[in-house]
């Protein structure tokens, strides 16, 4: 660690340090954003200590009581600065076809042209911190750096706790560095003796990437995936076309290592859809005896073969950013003990004691709380207390099960990949991919089904690929030959993770979940390791290889024969539907899935005959 005096909170100028490029660049947004200052910030300790006392004077932050949570925050955001503004998300390629139809395109020159607009003085009486980041540990082959410039403190405390942030990344980058220029503003200048507010922000937001020239703009936003532009803006959107050009993968997915009784280690990757169980699995604590399982991410993961083959994954980031409602001490006690302290919690409800609150963290709500929005709540006020996207920002560092190798800079090992949704009807348990390729359509066509609440028709599918609708940076038949392609490549240097596909949320004709999910889950990943150990067979069925009934340990669930026959149920009916569902998804992308795709599918649905 550099000595803290070198570039303390309250410099102004360039470390000696930092490389000319980087130095131009800040100098460049200060003249065009105009600040009162410049902060390049070192994270180091003090320095966050600075930071949050000022956020907690400014009234941003609101201290948590310590004595029940030490050194915690709750931030109240504008009410309408809660989400990832999608519609507000823009990839901004030469070719519109490069973008997909996935994602909102705008032409490069016209979107710089509307920024240079929106970001003249647009930090005019506030500080501009120039915040180094590294994706992944410093000095893995698979790191990445960038530099962030915001006029947000909350960013910045943010993104010191999900990234390597400061002096030592900032030293990483050198003049043949490529490094992401990642500018953010608020959008919401101050005028001389104007007050702040709580949380600035504009009504006008644009989240616009430049992955031709590796560069992310974020104008109006404070919150989450639109300001902390290490996470999905950079470590997915922009990472996925690195990627593709250098031939590795970046992921919506978990990393956990599973430890059987007699001790064989495996890693499994897994991409579920937002709010479909990543962090929850992630962090699962098995119910079945002698099982352990550890974390090395909830949400990223950056994977590269290595020359025996392998497939390598690191989670990219330092921290974890999770949905905090329905989080509780029955459903993740482990990320419960994550948050034990250090922790910023965002648009959660404060209780009488200072403590946080919000749904599901406890059955019946305490009194006396007060809402996300700082108003007196009772169950009665027939809103929620906590905003239903709440979130808590903590280092993976904290959590209890983290894995002792969990920053290897070479990575883990990957002995499979495993994908999911949402899926009340259709889907089963737990599927074996026959093949890469059927793995990449299993991938593809991952869907989750819209609930009343959700909007639209209840029961349509909504396919997410991936997991990555939202976070692809290029377009997504594009994507589907990148994965084949490192298919190929893995192949042609020794084999391949197997694949799998899981439905956690196969529901019974009463509403009910027919599977018991969370720590029983272990029960599917089980199943998993005895098929890559060779030790159990499977059915071959129309959706690949699935388990013969006494396979999957059932021992203690209350899951029935009965129940196991519904949550393995295929409908051929339906599935004729849901093939012809996938043809028009793949029609969306115009002729640019590839062939082999179309193989898979045409596979599925000789498999299902003919009605
Ligand atoms: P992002 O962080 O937004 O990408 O979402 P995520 O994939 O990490 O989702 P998360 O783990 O936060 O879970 C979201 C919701 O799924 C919560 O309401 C969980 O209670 C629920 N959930 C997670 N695992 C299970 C399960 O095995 N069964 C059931 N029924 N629900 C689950
Ligand atoms: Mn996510
Ligand atoms: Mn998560």
């Amino acid at each position: 660690m550099t000595s803290p005096s070198l570039v303390r909170a309250s410099a102004s100028t360039a470390p000696d340090f930092a490389d000319t490029a980087v130095v131009e660049w800040v100098q460049q947004i200060a003249e065009t954003t105009r600040p009162e200052r410049v902060v390049w910030c070192d994270g180091s300790v003090r320095e966050r200590d600075e930071l949050l006392r000022g956020l907690v004077r400014t009234g941003t932050l609101l201290q948590v009581n310590p004595d029940l949570r030490p050194y915690s925050f709750v931030a109240r955001s504008h009410p309408e600065d809660v989400a990832r503004v999608e519609d507000r998300t823009f990839l901004c390629t030469e070719r519109k076809a490069d973008a997909g139809p996935t994602n909102n395109w705008e032409e490069p020159a016209r979107m710089r042209a509307r920024l240079d607009e929106l970001f003249q003085g647009s930090m005019r009486g506030r500080t501009l911190y120039v915040v180094p980041f590294s994706i992944g540990p410093i000095g893995s082959p698979l790191a990445r750096l960038g530099v962030q410039v915001t006029d947000s403190p909350y960013v910045v405390v943010s993104m010191g706790i999900m990234t390597r942030m400061g002096a030592d990344a900032l030293r990483a980058i050198r003049p043949d560095t490529t490094w992401v220029r990642a500018a953010h503003t608020v959008g919401c200048p101050l005028e001389p003796g104007q007050a702040d507010t709580p949380w600035p922000c504009n009504a006008t937001k644009y989240i616009s990437h430049f992955p031709e020239s590796r560069e992310i703009w974020s104008y109006g936003s404070a919150y989450g995936g639109n300001a902390l532009l290490a996470k999905k803006s950079f470590a997915l959107r922009i990472a996925s076309v690195l990627a593709r050009d250098e031939g590795w993968l970046a992921e919506h997915m978990l990393i956990l290592k599973l430890t059987s009784p007699d001790g064989k280690v495996f890693h499994l990757a897994a991409a579920f859809p937002s709010a479909c169980g990543k962090t929850n699995l992630a962090m699962l604590q098995p119910t079945l005896p002698g099982w352990s399982v550890e974390t090395i991410g909830d949400d990223i993961a950056w994977m590269r073969v290595d020359e025996l083959g392998r497939l390598r994954a690191i989670n990219p980031e330092a921290g974890f950013f999770g949905v905090a409602p329905g989080t509780s001490t029955a459903t993740n006690p482990v990320a419960m003990d994550t948050m034990w302290g250090n922790t910023i919690f965002t648009n959660v409800a404060m209780r009488e004691d200072g403590d946080v609150w919000w749904e599901g963290m406890t059955t019946t709500p305490p009194s006396g709380l007060v809402d996300w929005q700082g108003t007196p709540w009772t169950p009665a006020s027939g809103r929620p207390a906590a905003h239903p996207n709440a979130r808590f920002t903590v280092a993976a560092r904290q959590c209890p099960t983290i894995a002792s190798d969990w920053e290897d800079p070479a990575g883990v090992v990957i002995d499979a990949i495993v994908f999911g949704g949402r899926r009340a009807s259709n889907v089963p348990l737990v599927v074996e991919a026959k093949s890469w390729e059927h793995g990449v359509f299993l991938g593809a066509t991952i869907s989750s089904e819209r609930t009343a609440a959700s909007g639209g028709t209840a029961g349509e599918l909504e396919r997410d690929p991936f997991a990555m609708r939202a976070f692809c940076g290029y377009n997504m038949a594009d994507y589907f030959g990148h994965w084949l392609e490192i298919g190929k490549t893995m192949r042609a240097r020794g084999g391949v993770p197997r694949m799998f596909q899981v439905n956690w949320f196969r529901k019974d004709d009463d509403g009910s979940f027919l599977w018991p999910g969370f720590g029983e889950n272990i029960r599917a990943l089980a199943w998993m390791t005895e098929r890559i150990r060779g030790v159990v067979r499977a059915r071959d069925t129309a959706l690949g290889l699935m388990p013969l009934d006494g396979d999957v340990n059932l021992d203690g669930t209350g899951v029935d024969a009965g129940t196991w026959a519904k949550l393995n149920a295929i409908d051929l009916d339906r599935w004729r539907a849901e093939a012809d569902s996938i043809e028009r998804f793949f029609a969306t992308f115009g002729g640019r899935v590839p062939e082999a795709l179309y193989r898979q599918l045409h596979r599925l649905r000789d498999a299902l005959g003919d009605p």
